[in-house]
């Protein structure tokens, strides 16, 4: 869906979180989202506070996972997304602490695989993710999930993990560190089986910088080379929300 601009493609991912909440809390109890960091979700999360204070959307049965965490980093940092969470929508709406998860970038170094694998583990138990929350790296990744050279089944199928951040991501961080070396260069990311699996993705693309690989993306070769392109293996639950400086290509 293209829109006019940012804001339209903002509020309309809102409309949709609110809107799942309450289709899922009404169907089984609960919500369980997967959500995002970045500059683009930041206005989500602002519309989503807005909601909550006027009364019109309640996080009190929603549990959430986040996509990604630097690694390693603290909680407190405030680069980290832990903090981030926090600033944008923990602090500021009725989400019970221990239902919000974010990796944890400060597990030792030995014990990041099992970490990693108990957070899948976790969403599992929890159902699976009803919506998950995606942008996009101007290198094509979804989370931290990197352009890479596997084969496209075995880059569906990888677990939630560590991983070492690509050349054009750490570029597009010194936004949040001020400099290239201050860059964290690994971070903790879920894989992209868990994002395949969520029963709708909602992939957020704003601003005339994205309109290169949302085309590539949409229209370029099926290829771990482009993280996003394996959206379309599962098309039917997937909307991308563009703005039309983000559509330009298409
Ligand atoms: C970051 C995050 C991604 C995010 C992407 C785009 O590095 N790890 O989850 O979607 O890059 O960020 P932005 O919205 O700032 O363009």
């Amino acid at each position: 869906i293209v829109f006019p601009d940012a804001a339209a493609a903002v509020r309309s991912a809102a409309e949709r979180i609110a809107r799942i909440v309450a289709e899922s809390v009404a169907a089984r109890g609960k919500a369980v989202l997967g959500l995002a960091t970045g500059a683009t979700p930041e206005k989500v999360y602002d519309d989503l506070a807005a909601r909550v204070r006027a009364g019109t959307l309640s996080f009190r049965d929603v549990t959430t996972y986040n996509l990604d965490e630097y690694y390693p980093i603290q909680p407190v940092d405030p680069r980290s997304y832990r903090s981030y969470m926090q600033r944008f929508l923990f602090d500021r709406v009725d989400l019970a602490p221990n239902r919000a998860h974010v990796l944890d970038g400060t597990v030792p170094e030995a014990a990041t695989a099992a970490h990693a694998a108990e957070f899948d583990r976790w969403i599992d138990a929890d159902g699976g993710l009803d919506l998950q929350l995606l942008g996009i790296g101007r290198n094509g990744h979804i989370g931290f999930n990197e352009p890479s050279e596997l084969a496209v089944e075995a880059f569906a199928s990888q677990p939630t993990r560590v991983v070492g951040l690509h050349p054009i991501t750490k570029t597009d961080a010194i936004r949040e560190f001020g400099s290239l070396e201050a860059v964290i260069p690994r971070a903790l990311t879920m894989g992209v089986r868990q994002i395949l699996a969520a029963r709708t993705i909602l992939m957020l693309a704003t601003g005339p910088h994205k309109a290169p690989i949302v085309a590539r993306a949409l229209k370029g070769p099926l290829t771990a080379n482009v993280p996003a392109s394996l959206l379309r293996t599962v098309a039917d639950k997937v909307v991308w929300l563009v703005d039309e400086p983000a559509a330009a290509e298409l």
